[in-house]
């Protein structure tokens, strides 16, 4: 019988569409929630997984969840519902996955990482690099996937914050500079063939950037694409950092500062990832 894969955050978006490829392809998934009866829940229910209660705040519920399990997609969401950042939430919930997976286990964790894989002075990239070394001292192989920002961050309204990247970051990052962009479809796949490979003999590293576009060049794309200018909320920067904290802004800084951002080859570039989210 196929191995059982268990997919932490599996309600959001990376795990989200990691249970989806995996579906897809008649993987048995174990996807993890704190909410098994919710409306997410019940969704991936209908795709065919085994949904179970899982709350990566204690570790106990996260050893019963993963019972029986030697593969693992792990992301630990890091932002509140407000946008703001909280490491210490992030390095708890990274050392408790690692706990109860070695306990039951666990060979290979697909980790969904941020920033490029060295150390880079940001919280939320930073964190991820300790949580990776969390897994391989408690014995496990891990396949760390770096992507660039989310291609939905320019349309979604549910991402926090939404109204940072037409308002906040052009003036961070100006409208010209290139940018690396990856769509949620190929972090998913990605990871569902991490996940369904044999396990590597040895932890890896993998940046995933589908498309290097300007912010200007990706808000002409969206013109076109959607008949209407990207929605611009004339937010101040001060104002932004007060409601989110530091985190965004930072992490913009940091971008500039990259000497370009090599793209994967066979990922989806922004048209089209366009083509795909409106269709004409
Ligand atoms: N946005 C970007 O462009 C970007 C780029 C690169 C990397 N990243 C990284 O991506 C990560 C966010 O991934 P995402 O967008 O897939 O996350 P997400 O959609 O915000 O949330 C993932 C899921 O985690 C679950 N969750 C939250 N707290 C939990 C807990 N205590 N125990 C168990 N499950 C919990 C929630 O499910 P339930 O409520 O159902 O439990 C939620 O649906 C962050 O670490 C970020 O640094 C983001």
């Amino acid at each position: 019988m196929a191995t059982t894969i268990a997919v932490l955050g599996a309600t959001g978006r990376t795990g989200g569409e990691t249970v989806r490829h995996l579906r897809a392809s008649g993987v048995p998934v174990r996807a993890l929630t704190r909410q098994p009866d919710g409306d997410a829940g019940r969704s991936l229910t209908e795709l065919g997984a085994e949904v179970v209660e899982a709350d990566m705040d204690q570790v106990a519920s996260l050893r019963g969840a993963l019972e029986g399990i030697t593969r693992l997609f792990s992301v630990q969401p890091a932002f509140d519902g407000r946008g703001r950042y909280h490491q210490d939430v992030e390095a708890a919930q990274g050392a408790a996955v690692a706990s109860a997976a070695a306990d039951v286990g666990v060979e290979h964790i697909v980790q969904l990482s941020a920033g490029r894989g060295e150390p880079s002075g940001l919280p939320h990239f930073d964190a991820k690099l300790t949580i990776r070394e969390g897994f391989e001292q408690a014995g496990m192989i891990v396949t760390a996937l770096h992507p660039g920002p989310f291609m939905e961050l320019m349309v979604d309204p549910a991402f926090v914050p939404a109204l940072g990247v037409w308002g906040v970051e052009p003036r961070i990052v100006g409208w010209n500079r290139p940018l690396p962009w990856v769509a949620l479809a190929d972090i998913g796949a990605r990871a569902a063939d991490a996940l369904t490979a044999p396990v590597p003999s040895a932890s890896t590293a993998i940046e995933l950037i589908g498309d290097s576009r300007s912010l200007r060049g990706c808000s002409s794309l969206l013109t076109e694409a959607t008949g209407r200018r990207p929605r611009r909320l004339p937010v101040p920067t001060w104002v932004f950092k007060t409601m989110v904290g530091d985190e965004f802004i930072d992490m913009w800084r940091w971008i500039t500062e990259q000497e370009g951002f090599p793209v994967t080859a066979g990922l989806m570039d922004v048209p089209s990832w366009m083509a795909r989210r409106f269709p004409r």
